[in-house]
């Protein structure tokens, strides 16, 4: 097994959601991580046959850039399994994964469900992780609680000790970090397991407390937010804005295509959950980023945000 495996005791993952984060997730854990067996969980047939169609096709783009050989490739390919539902997570009464991975809609309600799903599924002893990048982690964790247990029960309290952020970036195969937040409930053991897994899937590893943004999203969002600002005030056309950035400080992408590729409604999400839970005005979302998420411009996904993408070169 891979490096760290003694460390992390990963023999089984679950990642919930095959979209493109779960996917990116589940396709470093097999490949990087080289954990036995992945199990990628999505509720929607369509959306996981999708996922593991993108996961042939990362592999085949290493293979063909010689990154993995065949046998490399068909070995990460044998270690994914779809299952269909949380349900199907518990393999048997005595096989269920060690760790799971959650990388469902950034929503707090559909993740509380999940995570109380997961907790009557599961057994205490499986680390519970969430790949959200704004909300409070400390929250979901609270949601963690098998639906049969007690009020101040073992059960009530053991089961969010095992719950914590782990948030990767977008692309997962190919962004280096992996932002590790604790929940004010997570315990010290579950977090030296975390931080291993991620390092064996290739990642360098931070710590955030569970603060809104964590480290991360409290430095990019603010920055994407004033960019459109400065689009939205005319100083500068989206174009010039990028490359300003791209140019001059060296980033990779400008912020407004930045704020395209990780998704409008995404970015609105998180500046509003900075905002809200600091009452702090510099997280003040920009009332043209509002505007754009109300007529359904949510950049590359749907086809339009700052700039336009035809269809062929969205994922
Ligand atoms: N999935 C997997 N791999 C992908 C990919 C995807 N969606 N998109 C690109 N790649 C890979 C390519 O296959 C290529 O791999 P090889 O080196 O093996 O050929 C590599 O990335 C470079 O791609 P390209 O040559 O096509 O394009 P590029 O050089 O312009 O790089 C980029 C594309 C990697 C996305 C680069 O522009 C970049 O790093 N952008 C910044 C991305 C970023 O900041 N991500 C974090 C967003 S914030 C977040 O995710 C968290 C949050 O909470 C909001």
């Amino acid at each position: 097994m891979a490096v760290n495996a003694a460390k992390h005791g990963v023999k089984t993952l679950g990642v919930i959601g095959s979209g493109q984060m779960g996917l990116g997730i589940a396709f470093v854990a097999a490949v990087k991580a080289q954990v036995p067996k992945v199990l990628l969980c999505d509720a929607s047939p369509a959306q996981l046959k999708k996922g593991v169609a993108f996961f042939d096709k990362l592999l085949a783009k290493d293979v063909s850039k010689g990154k993995l050989t065949q046998e490399e490739a068909d070995a990460a390919k044998a270690r994914l399994h779809p299952v269909d539902g949380i349900p199907a997570l518990k393999l048997s009464s005595d096989d269920s994964p060690q760790m799971v991975i959650e990388a469902a809609t950034e929503s707090l309600a559909v993740k509380q469900k999940i995570f109380g799903s997961l907790a009557s599924t599961l057994p205490l002893s499986t680390i519970l992780a969430t790949n959200t990048s704004s909300i409070s982690v400390t929250k979901i964790a609270a949601s963690a609680i098998a639906e049969n247990a007690k009020a101040g029960s073992e059960d009530a309290i053991e089961g969010p000790k095992r719950v914590l952020g782990l948030h990767f970036f977008n692309p997962v195969p190919v962004m280096k970090l992996v932002e590790l937040i604790p929940a004010l409930q997570t315990s010290k053991d579950i977090v030296d397991r975390a931080h291993a897994f991620a390092e064996a899937c290739g990642k360098t590893v931070t710590h955030s407390t569970d603060v809104p943004g964590f480290v991360s999203n409290r430095l990019l969002m603010p920055f994407i937010n004033e960019a459109i600002m400065t689009l939205e005030k005319g100083i500068s056309s989206k174009e010039d804005i990028d490359t300003c950035l791209r140019f001059g400080m060296g980033h990779p992408m400008g912020p407004l295509a930045l704020a395209d590729f990780i998704g409008l409604d995404t970015c609105l999400y998180i500046m509003e959950t900075m905002y809200r839970e600091t009452c702090d005005s510099k997280y003040r979302p920009s009332v043209l980023l509002g505007r754009m998420v109300d007529a359904g411009w949510y950049g590359k996904k749907s086809g339009k945000g700052f700039y336009d993408y035809p269809s062929d070169t969205r994922v």
